[in-house]
């Protein structure tokens, strides 16, 4: 049996459009912050006995189906690379050849509202590859196994790295190289404060149509993006504030142009999403230089990263004299005090 926690991503540069739908690869390359686990992390144990006749799962404690493509193309990567697990004072011997007849059970956690746009399938999918790996003693590194989680759901392999993380969006046709890699570790920028001011709705995806309509989605990719991802691991390695907050909000605003663009339109931002984008925008403004960056994935809850502390206190001064928790804009605030920090 194996335990692994691994905490959920926070895309700076989106990953929206994927080239090929059942490998999940994407038409451009993405950059993402890894959470504090303590506040947004799946927790999943997985266990391996000739006792179980079938492959199990329970996420938050329900059984759910392991059927859907997503999970039998982990199991079945996975699988296909253990090796040897041998284990004399417990008696355990399990041959690479036994792996492909016994069954596994897997119970799933997450301490986050499960398919709230608060990427939970990121953590979950990553998780799963991790502790699958270790149960079966697979070699591969956390990047070869990143390209394993990715066919769970593609932001998930930017959380098997702690820190800043990029997601490689590879030229194979077989997505052997399409994988994450750490850009820095959760050291690098730890004046970072993370505040994520969450709405609990379900979260709809819209990937496919965007990609067969958004005339804006292939300039995106093509023009936009290739550049952007240069310059934001510039701001990263310098620990440039100002430029990093400039992309991250204007990469998130064309994401949800992108969705606009699609047709039929997906509006994944609510009316307090656009109001906290105008006291982040005004609030920069106002300074000398910006002190916050807001960036929303396929969700109404707003990501909000502080450049410091002090910017974080006034941060959340400010959110909870115009929004107070439990209100009908927001249910809670979740803020990561070490923002980057992996486990
Ligand atoms: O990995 P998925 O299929 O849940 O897609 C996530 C896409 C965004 O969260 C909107 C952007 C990203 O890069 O994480």
């Amino acid at each position: 049996m194996v335990t692994a926690q691994t905490p959920t991503n926070i895309a700076v540069i989106k990953y929206w459009g994927k080239r090929d739908e059942t490998l999940i690869l994407p038409v451009n390359d993405s950059i993402s912050l890894t959470l504090d686990p303590s506040h947004l992390c799946t927790t999943t144990t997985v266990a391996v006995s000739s006792a179980f006749h079938q492959d199990r799962m329970w996420l938050n404690a329900k059984e759910i189906s392991l059927s859907g493509g997503r999970f039998q193309s982990c199991l079945r990567e996975i699988r296909a690379r253990a090796c040897d697990v041998e284990d004399e004072n417990k008696g355990i011997k399990i041959t690479k050849e036994d792996w492909a007849k016994l069954h596994l059970h897997i119970a799933s956690y997450n301490n986050f509202p499960t398919a709230a746009g608060l990427a939970s399938s990121a953590a979950g999918f990553a998780c799963l590859a991790y502790a699958l790996g270790k149960l079966m003693n697979v070699k591969e590194d956390e990047s070869q196994l990143s390209a394993i989680a990715r066919q769970g759901s593609g932001s998930a392999c930017r959380s098997l790295f702690g820190g800043f993380v990029k997601w490689i969006m590879g030229k194979e046709d077989n997505g052997s190289d399409s994988l994450a890699v750490q850009l820095a570790d959760e050291k690098h920028w730890d004046d970072l404060v993370i505040v994520i001011a969450v709405k609990e709705t379900s979260s709809t995806s819209g990937m496919c149509e965007s990609v067969e309509t958004s005339l804006l989605l292939q300039h995106r990719a093509k023009e936009i993006v290739p550049k952007r991802i240069l310059q934001m691991e510039e701001a990263i390695k310098n620990r440039d504030f100002a430029s990093f907050s400039q992309l991250t909000c204007a990469d998130s605003n064309q994401f949800h142009a992108v969705c606009l663009d699609t047709s039929p339109p997906i509006f994944y931002m609510n009316d307090t999403s656009h109001r906290i984008i105008s006291i982040a925008e005004k609030w920069n403004r106002s300074e000398e230089a910006p002190q916050v960056a807001y960036t929303f994935d396929a969700g109404p809850n707003a990501v909000l990263i502080a450049r410091n502390r002090k910017a974080a206190t006034s941060l959340i001064q400010r959110l909870l004299y115009y929004f107070p928790p439990n209100s009908d804009d927001l249910s809670s605030y979740i803020i990561g005090d070490k923002s980057i920090a992996k486990d």
